[in-house]
């Protein structure tokens, strides 16, 4: 143990030792079994008027007709957008923003978004847009919402995404062909509200696919690049790299996913399993937030706009790939990752240390039953030059790589991904 605690000193690592850090919150964090009868209390202390932004499948449930009413019993007037699409299309935005214009005139104190991250990022999208006016597309990239927006409280449903906490809004753009990001400091909600019991009814393959996703958060943030510390970082970038006040969040998130996401998985009843990963979720986006995430995003936003499958799963596919290609620069971080993934890194050496990180991520997500290729997710072996090409077009993931990354890197990483190749380069 003591011998990995020297191999991940900062400094040999080449990371400079000064502690740096930076951390954009919510303003009210609130989390635990229950917690979710907090909203009606923030939303009334807003204003009068509330647009909750949920699905077809959530509108209709027992807990969104509890929030409902516990607003109205606070004298709240409550709209209810119940049409969001999974992987939110622009046009859908379009359709809420077009309803809540006629049914309300705009004029919402507060926007909820209650569900997934498709639902909270709709939110989002939805409080810029009847803040500032004009289209998605205004926002796409980092700091172009030029201010306060709407204020949202987030409540998720799923322990994955960790958008109730997010810098971020991910929208499908049909016309590019790709997920496209907005990404601001005024999209942060205004309060993030986390109860595990909104997630008890996520069957299996959806608290697999959501669970992965905060792992690949947890992982990719606490091994994202590492910047030079300029008093301008953290003006110039939304997502700043692997920092000192990320790191310990995101060791803390990764111990919580060791120790339950395949009980989550294996028995949907564990409800100390449940409340671990919506913390774990949690912390996934807090740090994704600030150190940002890396390449297997980069390579999921084509992957799924390709194969229509699930961002966790894709994510959660590409991460042994990526962690592969990356393990030259990020071997103390891996031997973190192991210990906090509950191995025992006694007596290794730093390499071996190391690579026992990236098994213990193979088997959380062999664990899970996810594919192990991109080959099984619907690729065929024509799409990866254009897979490797758009995902390039991730700048801000592609510039948060540890390693840097040109066109015959991605392409490099996306054949084995493609090809099941788990060598370590
Ligand atoms: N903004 C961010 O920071 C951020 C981060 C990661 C991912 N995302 C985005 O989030 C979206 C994915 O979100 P997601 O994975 O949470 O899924 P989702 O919101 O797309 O929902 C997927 C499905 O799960 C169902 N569902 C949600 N909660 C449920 C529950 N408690 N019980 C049963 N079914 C439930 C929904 O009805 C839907 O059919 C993608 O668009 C992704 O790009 C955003």
């Amino acid at each position: 143990m003591s011998g990995v605690r020297t191999m991940s000193c900062q400094h040999e690592a080449g990371i400079p030792s000064a502690p740096f850090g930076v951390l954009r919150l919510p303003r009210n964090i609130v989390a635990g079994a229950g917690q979710r009868f907090a909203a009606a209390e923030m939303a009334a202390s807003l204003g009068e008027s509330v647009l909750i932004c949920t699905d077809a499948r959530l509108a209709g449930s027992h807990d969104l007709a509890e929030l409902v009413s516990s607003l109205e019993s606070r004298g709240l007037t409550v709209h209810v957008f119940g049409d969001t699409e999974a992987e939110l299309p622009l046009l859908g935005i379009h359709r809420c923003v077009d309803w809540i214009t006629e049914v309300a005139q705009k004029q919402v104190s507060s926007v909820i978004g209650f569900g997934g991250g498709s639902c909270i990022d709709m939110a989002k999208v939805v409080s810029v847009l009847l803040t500032h006016g004009g289209q998605p597309r205004d926002y796409y990239g980092e700091f172009a919402v030029p201010g306060p927006t709407v204020p949202v409280i987030a409540l998720p449903t799923t322990a994955g995404t960790g958008s109730e906490a997010t810098a971020i809004a991910v929208v499908s753009d049909s016309e590019l062909g790709m997920k496209m990001g907005i990404s601001s400091p005024h999209l942060i909600p205004f309060a993030a509200i986390c109860d595990p019991e909104l997630t008890y009814t996520c069957p299996p393959a959806l608290t697999a696919a959501t669970g992965a996703d905060a792992l690949v958060h947890l992982v990719e943030s606490f091994t994202a690049i590492t910047r030079e510390r300029t008093s301008s970082l953290a003006s110039e970038r939304v997502f700043v790299g692997k920092n000192a006040l990320c790191d310990s969040i995101a060791l803390g998130g990764i111990q919580l996913v060791g120790r339950s996401l395949l009980t989550a998985y294996r028995d949907p009843s564990n409800t100390e399993a449940r409340a671990n990963m919506m913390m774990a979720a949690l912390y996934g986006g807090v740090v994704l937030s600030n150190a940002g995430t890396a390449a297997a995003h980069a390579i999921q936003y084509p992957v799924g706009a390709l194969t229509h499958t699930p961002h966790g799963v894709g994510v959660g596919v590409l991460l042994p790939y990526v962690l592969r290609y990356n393990f030259q620069a990020i071997q103390p971080a891996l031997a973190q990752v192991a210990e906090a993934l509950g191995c025992d890194i006694s007596g290794l050496d730093a390499r071996a240390a190391a690579i026992a990180g990236v098994e213990a991520v193979d088997r959380l997500i062999a664990g899970i039953d996810l594919p192990e290729t991109i080959k099984e997710l619907g690729v065929e072996s024509g799409d990866l030059a254009q897979i490797a090409q758009l995902s390039l077009n991730s700048k801000r993931l592609i510039d948060n790589n540890p390693v840097s990354l040109d066109l015959n890197a991605i392409t490099e990483i996306v054949q084995a991904a493609y090809a099941g190749d788990r060598s370590i380069r």
